[in-house]
């Protein structure tokens, strides 16, 4: 087991990953302000692992409860919410309840929001199972759902107690969220770490493979760098860089999300192509050469991600989705460019006819 810490003085945390974690309560229990916990999953995940998690807990004398919810991104919302909500109330959970994540990010989103509301906040678990999420979404406390309008619309920061990694999941995931993982695995490459990218493109094939060794390393290098760009910059108000460059991708990825429907195209996805168009509008910025946006679009592609932008997603619908962006200042679009590939930038200059172009180039 490798584990990682995410400082953020009292709401720090640690961050487990290895294999066969799930069974381990001895790593969760001395975290329960009371023996009492509420675990959420879905119905694909559920009969996968959930007995694996609380068979260990109830041996230990914990009391647990199950909320398995629908699958799929399209459940993000306040009606599955709502859901939980009502588990709480009728299982009698109080501030003393802690709710475990088991999943995916949408169910880790949900779980850690459900956690924020219920009687003002409870404490949390994030026991992630797919790379995306043991990569990216368990870690950093942010939580939430979405709005017909636009992705991760509502929802709130609030930290788990712990995320325990257990890369034996991983085996049982499909091909397409694997690749989905892989882009936010990339992403951490090319925001700010030159060295990682090239070791990614090196060892692309293994980690498609599941090479253990391979995800392991990829795992703990992006959780390492989670950790450290969150805990500079914990609710995204640094006036430049900081936690906004974790959102590579994800102004025009979102766009995708949304314009094409919740759960049409995997997060992950639309990150690449979303990445995609960042680094084609670095390229006419005179940031990246022709050769780099090459680079970029050839790794995701071995990857098992796509990389044009989607036929029927006009650029005029595009432009009206991104308005909504978080990142979005007194009506001013704030972009994640790349400087090089290994450094990114936050760049509120970039001309809308660039923007335009870049999207439009990478249509399919
Ligand atoms: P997901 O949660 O929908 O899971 C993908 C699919 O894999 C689901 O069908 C799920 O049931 C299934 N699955 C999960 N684990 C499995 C396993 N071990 N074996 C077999 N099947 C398994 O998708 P995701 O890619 O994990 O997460 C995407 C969500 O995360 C999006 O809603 C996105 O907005 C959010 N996100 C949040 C953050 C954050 O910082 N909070 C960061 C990135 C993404
Ligand atoms: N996934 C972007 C962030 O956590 O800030």
């Amino acid at each position: 087991m490798r584990t990682l810490n995410v400082s953020l003085d009292s709401r720090s945390y640690p961050i487990h990953i290895g294999p066969s974690l799930l069974a381990e309560a001895a790593l969760i229990v001395p975290f329960l302000p009371r023996p009492q916990v509420a675990v959420i999953s879905n119905t694909t995940i559920a009969p996968l692992y959930l007995e694996k998690l609380t068979a260990p807990l109830l041996a230990a004398g914990v009391r647990v409860t199950e909320i398995i919810l629908p699958d799929g991104e399209v459940y993000k919302n306040w009606e599955t919410l709502n859901v939980i909500f009502d588990a709480l109330l009728r299982e009698r959970c109080d501030r003393a309840t802690t709710l475990i994540a088991l999943g995916g990010g949408v169910i880790g989103d949900l779980t850690g929001f459900a956690a924020a509301c219920f009687q003002r906040g409870l404490p949390f678990i994030q026991v992630p199972t797919t790379l995306l999420a043991q990569v990216d979404s368990s870690v950093g406390g942010k939580t939430g759902i979405n709005h017909p309008r636009g992705k991760n619309m509502i929802g709130a920061f609030w930290q788990p107690q712990l995320v325990l990694a257990d890369t034996g999941t991983l085996t049982t995931l499909p091909d397409r969220e694997l690749s989905a993982g892989l882009a936010e695995v990339i992403k951490y490459g090319l925001i700010r770490d030159g060295s990682f990218l090239t070791w990614c493109e090196a060892n692309v094939e293994r980690l498609m493979a599941r090479d253990a060794e391979a995800l392991t390393v990829a795992i703990e290098r992006s959780c390492f760098h989670k950790a450290e760009v969150v805990a500079d910059d914990e609710r995204e108000t640094a006036s430049s860089g900081g936690r906004a460059l974790l959102n590579l991708g994800h102004t025009f990825g979102h766009a995708i999300e949304t314009g094409m429907g919740y759960g049409q195209w995997l997060h992950g996805e639309a990150v690449a192509a979303g990445m995609v168009v960042a680094a084609e509008l670095s390229r006419r910025l005179g940031w990246l050469t022709a050769a780099e946006v090459d680079r970029v679009r050839t790794l995701l592609t071995r990857a098992g991600l796509p990389t044009e932008w989607p036929a029927t997603l006009t650029v005029d619908r595009a432009l009206e989705l991104m308005a909504h962006d978080k990142k979005v200042i007194a009506g001013q679009q704030r972009l994640v460019l790349l400087k090089r590939l290994g450094e990114a930038v936050t760049w509120k200059d970039a001309p809308e006819a660039d923007i335009r172009a870049a999207i439009e180039s990478c249509r399919g």
